[in-house]
């Protein structure tokens, strides 16, 4: 996988990483939902909350009306600097092959961060509620040396590779240098 062959020379940050993880702020910053297709995705909502400065949690309610046994996701990063520029990862993940056997590492990665807060934790099919509850972003589950700044995850998934809804979420990763002294 891209990302994770540019970060290979790296393998030292990656400890650095995980030592600091208390000194670091990993929330998210912004959330947005949106169904091209509601006679098949519907969602209820998509918020996020703070529960504190460093805490940000991200609720989503919606609903696949139909069976969907063929999913596809097109996972994009990009990095703020002037609006958001593209940023190491773009890649188009097939989702019931990846919950079967995870074979995309960086997949494996948000799927860790995020599945302990959702219901969306099994293999194809896909139908009826889909949530996540009260999910906030954990550094240590990380495993990857990051640069400080605000990130967007765009995730466009796709049934039978027709484009059904956009979850996009932004976060800021940043190192929090008066904890680490
Ligand atoms: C929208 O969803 C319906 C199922 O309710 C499906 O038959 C149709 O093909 C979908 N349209 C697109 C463009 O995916
Ligand atoms: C999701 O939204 C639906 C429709 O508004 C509602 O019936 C359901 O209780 C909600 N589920 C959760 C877990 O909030
Ligand atoms: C999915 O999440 C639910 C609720 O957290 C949990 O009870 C269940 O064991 C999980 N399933 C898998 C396959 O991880
Ligand atoms: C999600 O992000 C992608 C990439 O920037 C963009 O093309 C798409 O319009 C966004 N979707 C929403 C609902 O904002």
């Amino acid at each position: 996988m891209q990302l994770l062959k540019f970060f290979q020379p790296l393998g030292i940050i990656l400890i650095f990483n995980i030592a600091f993880s208390d000194a670091v702020i990993f929330k998210f910053s912004n959330f947005v939902c949106k169904s091209h297709n509601e006679s098949w995705f519907i969602f209820h909502n998509c918020r996020l909350k703070a529960v504190s400065r460093e805490r940000i949690l991200l609720n989503m309610n919606g609903t696949i009306l139909y069976a969907a046994h063929s999913i596809q996701v097109h996972i994009k990063m990009w990095k703020r600097a002037n609006g958001f520029k593209p940023f190491l990862l773009d890649s188009t993940v097939d989702a019931c092959r990846f919950l079967k056997s995870s074979y995309d590492p960086f997949a494996k990665i948000v799927y860790n961060i995020f599945k302990d807060f959702s219901n969306i934790n099994h293999t194809c099919p896909y139908v009826g509620p889909q949530i996540v509850t009260d999910f906030y972003l954990r550094p240590e589950l990380l495993l990857l040396p990051f640069p400080s700044g605000e990130f967007l995850l765009s995730m466009q998934w796709y049934f039978y590779k027709k484009p059904q809804f956009d979850t996009n979420v932004t976060f800021i990763f940043m190192e929090d240098l008066l904890k680490r002294n």
